[in-house]
């Protein structure tokens, strides 16, 4: 699944939530609630108002964004669909598949977003421009 993936792949997740007087607790194992082992984590925040994140795609990067607080918008586009998912519970995930532009905006006051990545960071793997990421998709 690289360039034949779509904006239907990219689902939001349920994960493990165990609540108690004491607060709650989310738990992400990989290749059980996420289909990918997780080789890096890395979180966005004190993120300035009207802030625009993300912009590019990857060629084989999975991912798992989580509002591990606040809220934001995922702009998924795989070249043909777009979809915008809201992200606003510590306990739900969007995988985001390889072959797929995203922007991150409309992120709330001290919100944080976390990401789960099946891949140690690797430039070549990015696609910066959304005239490139058509270029690699459909091969024009
Ligand atoms: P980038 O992925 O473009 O950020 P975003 O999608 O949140 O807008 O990364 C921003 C900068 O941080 C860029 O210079 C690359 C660097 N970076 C790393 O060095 N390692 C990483 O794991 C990540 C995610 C980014």
């Amino acid at each position: 699944m690289t360039e034949n993936s779509t904006v239907n792949d990219c689902n939001i997740l349920p994960l493990s939530k165990i609540h108690n007087r004491g607060g709650n607790i989310t738990i992400v194992e990989g290749n059980e609630n996420i289909p990918f082992m997780v080789k890096r984590i890395y979180y966005l925040y004190d993120i300035p108002g009207g802030g625009r994140r993300g912009g590019h795609a990857h060629k084989e990067l999975y991912q798992l964004i989580v509002a591990a607080s606040g809220s934001f918008d995922v702009l998924l586009d795989d070249g043909v669909n777009k979809k915008v998912v809201r992200l606003n519970r510590p306990d739900y995930g969007l995988l985001v598949v390889p072959g797929i532009w995203r922007e991150l905006f409309e992120f709330s006051s001290g919100s944080v977003c976390l990401v789960l990545a099946s891949e140690k960071y690797d430039e070549t793997d990015y696609l910066r421009s959304f005239k490139a990421f058509k270029a690699w998709k459909y091969k024009k």
